[in-house]
């Protein structure tokens, strides 16, 4: 109960003293109605007027007059409070508390007050539209971060790949880190994607982060996010990070290897204290997601090189999966082209494809004698490719991408009768091969040329040479 001290009050006359009260009552930003003892409007401040929709006019008169079915006058009678009552005339929607007003326990009248609900509609309805569009962003980022592969997908008999299938299997219901090394392209997002899948975070997201192809300065805030203001050209509000949208489900930490000194310390702290600071916030935000780490990189090298830290090392390094590289399993070959042959028949609406093709003797064989330095990816690629070429039935080796079997027909082994000078022969046809692998990798342009010089650790005028004497069109 407030209780008013009339200091200042008693300095006043009578009817400034009523002034100044119906003033107060006035500015009172909800719809006030008074009446006195015998039900007779007496005072109605202009936001009740604005609610209900009533007129000046009824002050004086009975309330019953002006608003037959109010409520009010009853607790004159009973003496009750009434909560929250709904009220509705025309299109006007408000709530209503009631109270008798008492002096020295006689009453002398009763007051209404009401809140529009029009207001409350209107937030109502503005809350809906956010949370359907919320809704709609999450639909859309759990499209985005979710894994498609299961482990049925994963085709392969050779013996280390199976043992690789069989430990992911039994640890993809824990939490456990894992660390997945193997040679680029042989698997290792498709393992992570499976292990999510079997886990029960399989409905949570499945975020993937290629450290090596997000610029160093750039990770720490993509990663863990950043504040409002954190730097020059930062969104406004701040950013969400990686972490936090895997947040319940999986982080896949792809080329873990690259990731800088500092952000490794970074990152280990994080897995250690299952809480993520946005760059620029002070505040901590608690995260719980499972780790699954990737690199084609020794990392115990690095270690010894300082380049990679042990303890984050041994934090990720729980389990660890090693694919073996394509050349050690070429009896899944076979197995492998068969099944990406169907997928590219579906994925590129292939119609001249028919379902029931044939790659050749010859060509298998070329496959399998292949070293398939970019693993699975690469022969899928090449398959991807052959697909596109092939005509009739029948997969042949005329279907695969000149580069590769033009590596075969100079491969050294049958070159060596064929030229007086065996070795400086197969060296040039390596060195041609291994530049216009080159050139495949960057591509061609000026800016790219300079990359392949790069690459191969010569100049550019070197390079032009060499490209003028093999006769590569670049
Ligand atoms: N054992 C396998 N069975 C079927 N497809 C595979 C297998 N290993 C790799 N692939 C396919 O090869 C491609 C490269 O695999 P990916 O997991 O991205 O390799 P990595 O992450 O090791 O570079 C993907 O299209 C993947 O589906
Ligand atoms: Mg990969």
């Amino acid at each position: 109960m407030l209780e008013f001290s009339n200091f200042e009050m008693t300095d006043l006359s009578l009817e400034k003293q009523i002034e100044w009260w119906k003033a107060i009552v006035h500015s009172i930003n909800d719809g006030v109605l008074v009446i006195d003892h015998l039900g007779i409007v007496r005072l109605v401040n202009p936001e009740y007027l604005k609610i209900t929709g009533c007129t000046p006019a009824m002050i004086g008169k009975p309330l019953k007059e002006s608003r037959p079915g109010a409520l009010l006058p009853e607790t004159l009678i009973d003496q009750k409070t009434r909560v929250g009552v709904y009220r509705k005339t025309g299109d006007r929607e408000y709530v209503v508390d009631m109270a008798p007003i008492t002096v020295n326990n006689q009453i002398i009248g009763a007051v209404s007050i009401c809140k529009s609900l029009t207001e409350v509609h209107k937030l109502n309805q503005e809350l809906k539209q956010k949370g359907e569009k919320l809704e709609q962003l999450q639909k859309k980022m759990n499209s985005l971060y979710q894994a498609n592969y299961t482990f049925k997908q994963i085709i392969g008999k050779n013996r280390g790949l199976k043992e690789a299938v069989h430990v992911a299997e039994r640890v993809a219901e824990t939490d456990l880190s894992i660390l997945i090394t193997g040679e680029s392209g042989t698997g290792k997002e498709l393992f992570a994607q499976a292990i999510h899948n079997e886990s029960r975070r399989k409905n949570q997201p499945f975020v993937p982060v290629n450290c090596a192809a997000i610029p160093p300065s750039l990770l720490e805030s993509e990663l863990f996010g950043y504040g409002d203001g954190a730097f020059t050209n930062a969104k406004k509000g701040g950013k969400i990070g990686l972490f936090e949208m895997a947040n319940n489900g999986t982080i896949f930490l792809d080329e873990i290897g690259d990731m800088s000194y500092d952000l490794q310390a970074k990152l280990l702290r994080v897995l250690q204290e299952s809480k993520i600071r946005r760059v620029g916030e002070t505040n901590e935000r608690r995260i719980v997601v499972r780790i699954i780490a990737a690199t084609h990189r020794d990392l115990q090298q690095l270690v010894k090189k300082n380049r990679f830290r042990e303890d984050l090392l041994y934090r990720l390094n729980v389990i660890n999966l090693h694919i073996p590289p394509l050349r050690e399993r070429k009896e899944d070959i076979p197995e492998l082209v068969d099944s990406i042959l169907q997928s590219s028949v579906t994925n590129l609406e292939l119609e001249h494809v028919p379902a029931d093709y044939t790659v050749d003797e010859q060509t298998l064989a070329f496959l399998q004698s292949y070293e398939w330095p970019g693993n699975v990816r690469e022969l899928k690629n090449m398959i991807d490719y052959a697909s596109c070429m092939v005509e009739g039935t029948a997969i042949k080796i005329e279907h695969l991408p000149e580069i590769l079997t033009k590596n075969r027909v100079v491969s050294p082994s049958l070159q060596v009768n064929s030229v007086d000078k065996p070795l400086q022969q197969a060296m040039e046809e390596a060195e041609k091969n291994f530049i216009q692998e080159t050139i495949k990798r960057f591509g061609t342009g000026i800016e790219e040329k300079k990359k392949v010089a790069n690459a191969l650790g010569i100049s550019l005028a070197t390079l032009y040479n060499k490209l003028k004497r093999h006769h590569i069109d670049f």
